[in-house]
Parts: C-alpha cells; structure tokens; sequence
C-alpha cells in the first residue's frame, strides 16, 4: 500500500483527521555477526525498506494498535502496560512505551497503524524496525523530538531484552534508527563510537537472499552461544585484563586459546575474536575500493559462522555455497542471528538475473521450496515522512 491508501486505511479505522506519517527501515549486517554482545565491531545498514507507522494523538490515555499486516487489534491504557502473549507483535511497542514512561518520557494516547514491508522471520529486523519507529513517534509527538537518536536506540534494545524477553545486542536498534542513505555504520559494539562508510561497490552489487527457512526455535540457541562466550570470557579473565572477547588481538588469543579446553567453547570465541579483525578488515577494503576483498571477507565470515560458530543450517549454506558456484559472484555469507533468514551475496550488477535464476534453481532442487530475492538500496533511518 502506498502512503495515500494508507491514509484512507487509516481514516477508516479512525475517523477523518490529521495523521502524521513515520518510516523506520529494516536492516542487514554486511559483516562482523554475531559480535556485538561480545563488545567487537559490526558493519550493518539500513534498508529502503521498512514499516510505517501512521498516528494520530487522542485526548485520553489509550493507545490502540492496528496493522495492515495482521488481523490482531490490540488497546492498551497507558497506566498499565503488560507483556501478554496474545498481544503478539503489539508487544514490541508496547514495550518501548512502558520503557519510556520508566525513563522519564512524556506519553500521551493514540491511535496507531502499523504497515510492514520487511518479512516477517527473515532475520533483517522486522522488530527493531517497530521499536524505533515507536520510540521516534512517541519522542516526536509528546517530547518535542528532542531526544538523542542513540538514546531512542538503547531504549528500543531495552524493550526487546526486559519486556519481550529477547536478549539481542544493540546492532539491529543502532542500523535502523542511525542509518543514513547509501551508507553502512561502523559501529563498536564496546565505545558505541560510529563511522559512516560510503557503500561504493562498483560493478558489483548487493543481493539479499531469503532461504524462506523461518528462524524458528532461534532464541534458545542464540542465549545458548551468548552464555558460551561468556563462559568463555571468564575463562579467560582469569589470565588477561579483558572485559569482552572482542578486546583479545588475534595473537593474544593464539597464545590463550589453550585455556579453553571444551572445543566448542574455544571455537565460539575463536569466530568473535577473528571475525572482529575480518570487521576492521571489510571496512577497509570497501574504503579502500578494494571489492574482491571485501567479497573475500564475507565468505570467510560466512565460513567462520558454519564451521566455528555453527548458527548456519543446511538452507543458509546451500544457498552461501550455491551463490558462489554461479559467475559474477565474489562473496556470500548469511547475516543477522542465523539458523534460517537471509543470506547476502556480492555480485556482478550484469550477471544478477542469471544469478538470480541459478540460485533459484539449484536451491530449490536440493531444499524442495524456493528461496526469495531483494535488491533493495541502502536507506535512511527512521524519520517522519513528510
Ligand atoms: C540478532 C541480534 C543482534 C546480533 C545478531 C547477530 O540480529 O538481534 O543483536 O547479535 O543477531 O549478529
């Protein structure tokens, strides 16, 4: 639906009035997965895609949600906000409402639509996308718009970790609310300091590969490898001044890695300590114009998040290794927590319908469904559209 059909959407739900327009993007990670809770650097950025939110303020203290995307309408009243399973993806907002009235925000009633574009389960932040956009709307609308933007963004990680109960880094919050237009962030997890890098590609271009395989039963293996690098940090803080894994060079950790007797443990820090190097390394090359290498490193990563890490699965590798059997293609690797979602691949702009063609056809035959395609650019944060 484009905003005008939203409107009428709207309108219909609410009755004729003012509306004020919200876009919040969706994200990918080019590189540097699976490190931001380890305290290293990623490299997301924002989608052209996103969610909208159109809203409009009521004199009372309810707010009432409704999505062109689910039947579900839920109402709440700002005096009680509680987590309730039924509410589903209402809760997302609902959280970033209730962690807002803890942190010394103005809120006010409303009536929302939500309107998503980002697939759902595709792992590129359908959730973080809806909790900034909350944030920002309710910061715009009742508080002048003056909070800091990195503010907004730890306030939206807080919601999904206290009230949802999902305990994710802040990379996804930090893409979607701080991307800017053709640009990737270069954030370290640690300082939250941030660099902007032009995304340059030359010939080649960005693909975002859907394995259609839902992220299901994720967030348990996701809090158990957080707890596997923690197990391994405290390990190894009994022999160096540390205060995440990401801290550790390359060489110091050869020379500890023998502290950590359990295989899996010692590979799970392993994959944050040189996917941390690979991070600064990608940065690099792409400012540098250096695409091959670049592509380079995201197969490495893609290797390192199979082989070390284990959070691919057979549709996230079937589809890396697929792509990169097919000519143009100079770098693959799944992005975001893993286990099913996406997978991006660097290609040559000429060769993506072919490419495009052959991943569909290969993956299909070995999976037995088809995986999607996007090409989506880089966009802006989330702001109000005007
Ligand atoms: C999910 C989490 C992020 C990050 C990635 C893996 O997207 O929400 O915080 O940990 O997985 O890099």
């Amino acid at each position: 639906m484009d905003i005008s059909q939203l409107k009428a959407k709207f309108n219909e739900l609410y009755g004729e009035g003012d509306v004020r327009v919200f876009h919040s993007p969706g994200r990918v990670n080019l590189i540097g997965e699976h490190i931001d809770y380890n305290g290293g650097y990623v490299f997301p950025c924002a989608l052209e895609f996103g969610t909208y939110g159109l809203v409009r303020k009521r004199t009372d203290k309810k707010v009432n949600f409704a999505s062109t995307n689910f039947d579900l309408k839920v109402s709440i009243d700002l005096d009680n906000i509680v987590y309730k399973k039924e509410d589903d993806w209402a809760n997302y907002p609902k959280g970033v409402m209730e962690i807002m009235k803890d942190e010394g925000f103005k809120l006010g009633g409303m009536d929302i639509l939500i309107s998503g574009n980002i697939p759902n389960g595709a792992g590129l932040s359908s959730s973080a996308s809806l909790e900034v956009l909350t944030a920002v709307i309710v910061d715009t609308l009742f508080n002048d718009g003056k909070a800091d933007r990195v503010e907004l963004v730890k306030i939206s990680q807080k919601a999904e970790n206290s009230f949802v109960g999902v305990n994710c880094g802040i990379m996804d919050q930090f893409a979607v609310g701080m991307g800017k237009k053709n640009k990737a962030i270069l954030l370290d997890c640690a300082s939250l300091k941030y660099d902007y890098a032009n995304v340059e590609l030359d010939d080649y271009t960005l693909v975002i590969m859907n394995t259609n395989k839902r992220r299901a039963l994720n967030e348990s293996k996701y809090n158990e490898r957080r707890a596997e690098c923690d197990e391994a940090l405290s390990i190894l803080q009994n022999e160096i001044n540390i205060k995440s894994l990401c801290d550790l060079t390359i060489e110091e950790f050869n020379k500890l890695e023998h502290l950590l007797v359990k295989e899996n443990i010692r590979n799970r820090a392993k994959h944050a300590v040189y996917e941390n190097e690979r991070t600064k390394k990608a940065y690099k090359a792409l400012n540098e114009g250096n695409i091959e290498e670049f592509g380079k490193l995201l197969t490495d990563s893609h290797n390192s998040l199979k082989n070390l890490y284990e959070v691919t699965g057979r549709e996230l590798d079937t589809i890396v290794y697929e792509a990169l059997k097919v000519k143009g293609c100079i770098g693959a690797r799944m992005t975001g927590a893993g286990f099913g979602g996406c997978a991006i691949a660097l290609v040559k702009k000429d060769s993506v319908e072919n490419f495009i063609n052959q991943v569909k056809i290969n993956y299909t035959s070995i999976i037995g469904y088809e995986p999607s395609f996007y090409l989506s650019g880089i966009g802006q944060g989330t702001e109000e559209v005007i």
